[in-house]
């Protein structure tokens, strides 16, 4: 991490828990005072109960997915302001959850972070290639695509309202973290990404998120590297004691560097 950017810890609660245990998690992290920014992805239907639990705290809420549209006949889907609606602030777009099991292409992850940023929500956009695309030596050209086609409609970057989780697809939810210096390396090349496209003050400012495998006794040596603003988290963030820790590591070597 670089002390100029402020580290962000995103918790994916996936499709796991029912309102109780949704509830009982957001307890667990009400209290949270560090120097990391922590926001949450609950599932849907329990956005608004999180948020309200939250609501005092300084713990974010945000959806796990958002429409391209406004509002209309669209069944199943949740606009941006239905979110801001619920008390979210964010939003994830490009999950590969999303991106591989429910065929959203780059266009579509654009049209969706265009609506996100219209609505007034911030945007969590993840990129990753899969095992297949990094053995075949396309990983740098896959995130490159993701990175620049998702963000086409965003002429200015404000940093502020987007970050960037690179989330290399073989290693969600596998236990297979990438090493630190491939995330790294990944990482800078982003950063070098958004410089190309963007002005220099927007690309030291963008927060780079790493996503895939993070747990307590990883999570210190991916956030040392320069270029890892944070984490996104999932099933370490499912029990707050342990996303409490590695948020508590992106505390820690802030305040140590
Ligand atoms: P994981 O998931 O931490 O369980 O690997 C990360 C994610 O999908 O965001």
């Amino acid at each position: 991490m670089d002390s100029a950017r402020r580290p962000l810890i995103g918790g994916n609660w996936k499709m796991h828990g029912d309102g109780a245990a949704s509830i009982s998690l957001a307890c667990g992290l009400e209290d949270w005072s560090g120097a990391a920014e922590l926001v949450v992805f609950p599932s849907m239907p329990y956005l608004a109960t999180v948020a309200d639990e939250l609501a005092e705290s300084a713990v974010e809420v945000g959806g796990q997915d958002v429409s391209d549209q406004v509002e209309g006949a669209c069944t199943g889907q949740t606009s941006g302001s239905m979110l801001l609606d619920c008390g979210c602030t964010w939003t994830l777009v490009g999950h590969s959850e999303r991106r591989h099991g429910s065929g959203e292409n780059n266009a579509l992850c654009s049209a969706k972070v265009d609506a996100a940023l219209q609505a007034g929500l911030k945007v969590m956009l993840c990129v990753g290639e899969t095992l297949e695309e990094r053995d075949a030596g396309r990983a740098l050209d896959v995130v490159r695509e993701q990175f620049e086609q998702s963000l086409a409609g965003v002429d200015v970057l404000d940093c502020t309202r987007v970050a960037v989780a690179y989330e290399p697809v073989w290693a969600i939810g596998t236990g297979k973290t990438a090493t630190p210096e491939d995330a790294q390396t990944m990482h800078q090349a982003l950063r070098e990404m958004a410089a190309g496209r963007y002005d220099a003050p927007s690309a030291t400012g963008l927060r780079i998120l790493y996503g895939g495998a993070v747990k307590p006794a990883n999570a210190a040596d991916l956030l040392a590297c320069s270029d890892i603003d944070g984490a996104l988290v999932g099933g370490a963030s499912l029990e707050a004691d342990s996303f409490l820790a590695i948020a508590r590591a992106a505390d820690s070597w802030t305040s140590s560097s």
